[in-house]
């Protein structure tokens, strides 16, 4: 597992912008990594006909397995969450939620014990509405209930949805439910989808700095569909966004991009190179949603790259900013760690080609940051090896093959 140490904190300390105030739960330091049952699973109640495509509690203990068994623990892995469509249609006498009697029939703290013996951490999901946004019953008028509900239960995490509400309840409800999960003193990484519905249903601007001070994360954009278009266009927008929710970003607040849609059979080799390794730069929480069992191999070395991970989970947590190379070839460049003294980051530069033709680029990495006058040695991630050393004078040349990304670190020498 990845932990922060106390020199990272200091340069952490150093780096966030200061008018920015962190969520000071001490949750979700680096970009929470697991599962989650949306993008593949979705509404599958219907277990009686499609036992292989079914949301309970098998599913559940077998992504913890998984997890444990297949090296995805160790990899970062975290977080196994269960989304929308886990309960029965109405609480009980005492107002309380109930897992669906059928599908969990050992409730959600036989899955949290479950999950926690194998040294994971368990996520549940509700809506800031009366109903959840697939109908069960949601939070409104029992926020106090259904946190002490939660915190009783083990939830490590919980994902707040904002469907059929009014933008001023939002703008209250999400600070309202927060204050209830802080009480009940069971620290839960606070996942909020206020800006996506600020923004997309409700035609405004989100207020990022209210929300980074009240959520751990928040999901900026559209839901990913199981296709390569809704990938590219999750990374168009962070391109697009970048000024307005960078300032936002860090150890704690994570601007979210939704679920990684491998073992679905949806991209080619390349597009998932692309989709995975955009997700790490921009230091996005890494939410899986499949069959485990229907990962490739291709994809599980892919995942469990730690060359890969460690920028996604760096401690500073910085989002890649991107540059316009091309009409469809764009650089992101992230400063990471390590540092060489104070002065001088490492930084990943991936080049991403969203065309369908080949591209040959050249940078000059001194025009993107980088600074040491010492010069850098520079990692090919994807091919495992060192290319040649760059001084602040030299360019990289290289061809992107279609829909793919090239990807190198250099480390200051
Ligand atoms: C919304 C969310 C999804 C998922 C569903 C559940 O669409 O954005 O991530 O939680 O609701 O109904």
């Amino acid at each position: 597992m990845l932990r922060l140490h106390v020199l990272d904190i200091v340069f952490l300390v150093i780096l966030l912008p200061e008018n920015v105030k962190l969520l000071k739960n001490g949750l979700a330091l680096t970009p929470p990594m697991g599962w989650m049952s949306w993008g593949y699973y979705m509404c599958a109640v219907n277990c009686d006909n499609y036992p292989d495509k079914c949301l309970n509690e098998n599913l559940i203990l077998s992504v913890a397995d998984t997890f444990y068994h297949d090296g995805y623990q160790e990899a970062g892995f975290e977080y196994i969450i269960i989304d929308d469509c886990w309960s029965e249609k109405e609480r009980d006498e005492n107002g309380k939620l109930v897992p669906d009697k059928k599908r969990f029939p050992n409730g959600m703290k036989y899955i949290a014990d479950y999950i926690h013996t194998r040294g994971l951490k368990f996520g549940m999901y509700t809506n800031i509405a009366e109903i959840t946004c697939m109908k069960y019953p949601g939070s409104q008028y029992f926020f106090d209930i259904d946190a002490q509900t939660f915190a009783d239960w083990g939830v490590d995490y919980l994902k707040v949805d904002g469907c059929f509400v009014k933008e001023d309840y939002l703008n209250t409800g999400y600070i309202d439910l927060g204050q209830e999960l802080k009480k009940t003193a069971k620290d839960m990484v606070y996942s909020c989808s206020w800006p996506y519905y600020i923004q997309f249903i409700h035609k405004k601007m989100p207020d990022y700095q209210k929300i980074a001070k009240h959520c751990n994360m928040w999901r900026n954009y559209h839901d990913v569909q199981l296709h390569w278009p809704a990938v590219k266009a999750i990374i168009n927008h962070y391109k697009n966004e970048y000024d307005r929710i960078s300032p936002y970003h860090g150890p704690g607040q994570w601007n979210d991009p939704d679920m990684i849609i491998f073992g679905t059979g949806a991209l080619n080799e390349n597009q998932s190179r692309v989709h995975y390794t955009v997700y790490l730069m921009l230091s996005a929480p890494i939410l899986l949603s499949c069959d485990m069992n229907k990962i490739t191999t291709f994809e599980k070395k892919l995942l469990q790259n730690l060359d890969l991970i460690a920028i996604g989970q760096d401690p500073l947590g910085i989002m890649a900013k991107p540059y316009q190379l091309e009409q469809l070839v764009i650089l992101w460049v992230k400063p990471h760690l390590p540092m060489k003294g104070d002065r001088f980051h490492s930084f990943s530069f991936a080049i991403v080609n969203l065309d369908t033709e080949q591209h040959l680029i050249s940078i000059y990495p001194v025009v993107y940051g980088v600074n040491s006058t010492d010069g850098y040695s520079v990692m090919d991630v994807f091919a495992n090896t060192f290319r040649k050393n760059v001084t602040l004078k030299d360019y990289i040349q290289v061809v992107v093959p279609a829909e793919d990304v090239i990807l190198y670190t250099l480390f200051p020498l």
